[in-house]
């Protein structure tokens, strides 16, 4: 057990070793127990978290905030657009200045091609921990989540269980790539065969599929993309359908959205999910589109675990500030 991160960063999903996630799922299922107990637990009392979001959040800024009030300590909320950083602050000012009235910054900037280097830029200025509330790149608290979700459902030995990440049609935005990365990246360490599913133009980033490959191999898992949803989905223990934008083709927004209308079949309802084990679990990080991208059957039928997904959002943070943090 890798115990010792204080003062850590949290902002790729590997920049935490296999064993140290362990530390923290460890910690995040001791937390849950403990609420589940009415059991107080400050280990970070006094301390105080910035949360900057440059995008909008329902549950992240619900449990980043609620854990950390849990931990005896504070969350402040900052929108970007309500600081002094389309003025001028830059992100090495924000990490020296916030770094010295803050015990760690958590910071939400999806924008493409932006996000993850404005946090690095913080993280070299600040001297406490920059946590990654989600950038164009990595949602590596929303994949700690899923996986102690999965631990839930499916036990800890998770070897030879399919796990088919596959994009779905959505409307509403092009959204981030950023969980589908995380997870091919993460989930392969804990022993799930991983299933690649989505249409040619929705590829991830090259370097995270490279890095995805690696990780696979060294845990001896398997990993493959395939192009058709019905195949991704055929015997899989664990679906996890969500969209994302096709922005590595295209960061214009229009031709993006042209993109995802030839794909519009893409939905998990009743007759796809039965191509899965029939005890398979369904997942999707929020917000869906409903009856576009997961039907209400499925959402809210029987193989879904969405509201457990949402809620261990909580006890991980709390899991890895209380880590970091203290
Ligand atoms: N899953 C997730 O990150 O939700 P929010 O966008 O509401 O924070």
């Amino acid at each position: 057990m890798q115990t010792f991160l204080h003062g850590r960063d949290l902002i790729g999903d590997l920049d935490f070793s296999k064993e140290e996630v362990e530390t923290v799922l460890e910690v995040a299922f001791d937390l849950k127990r403990k609420r589940a107990l009415n059991e107080l637990t400050p280990y970070l009392r006094d301390k105080v978290l910035a949360m900057l979001f440059f995008f909008s959040s329902t549950r992240t800024r619900g449990s980043f905030e609620a854990g950390m009030a849990h931990l005896g300590g504070h969350a402040a909320f900052i929108e970007s657009r309500t600081t002094q950083i389309a003025h001028g602050d830059t992100p090495k000012e924000i990490g020296e200045i916030f770094g010295r009235y803050f015990d760690g910054i958590a910071i939400r900037h999806c924008d493409w091609g932006i996000g993850n280097q404005y946090l690095n830029e913080v993280a070299k200025a600040s001297r406490t921990p920059i946590l990654n509330m989600q950038c164009d790149i990595y949602h590596p608290f929303q994949c700690l989540a899923d996986l102690m979700t999965i631990i839930e459902k499916k036990g800890r030995d998770l070897r030879r269980k399919k796990m088919v990440v596959s994009w779905a049609y959505a409307a509403s935005y092009q959204k981030p790539m950023s969980v589908p990365q995380s997870l091919v990246l993460q989930m392969p360490r804990f022993g799930l065969d991983v299933t690649l599913c989505r249409p040619p133009e929705f590829k991830l980033m090259p370097e995270i599929m490279k890095m995805a490959e690696e990780q696979a191999r060294k845990f001896g898992t398997k990993f493959e993309v395939v192009e058709d949803m019905d195949e991704g989905f055929k015997d899989a223990d664990i679906v996890y359908a969500k969209s994302w934008g096709a922005m590595v083709h295209t960061p214009d927004a229009e031709e993006g959205a042209k993109i995802i209308k030839k794909y519009e079949s893409w939905i998990t309802d009743e007759r796809r999910i039965g191509l899965a084990k029939s005890d398979a679990i369904y997942m999707h990080p929020l917000p869906a589109d409903r009856n576009i991208e997961v039907t209400d059957a499925v959402i809210d039928g029987p193989h879904s675990v969405v509201y457990d997904e949402a809620e261990n959002r909580m006890h991980v943070q709390e899991a890895v500030m209380a880590l970091t943090m203290s």
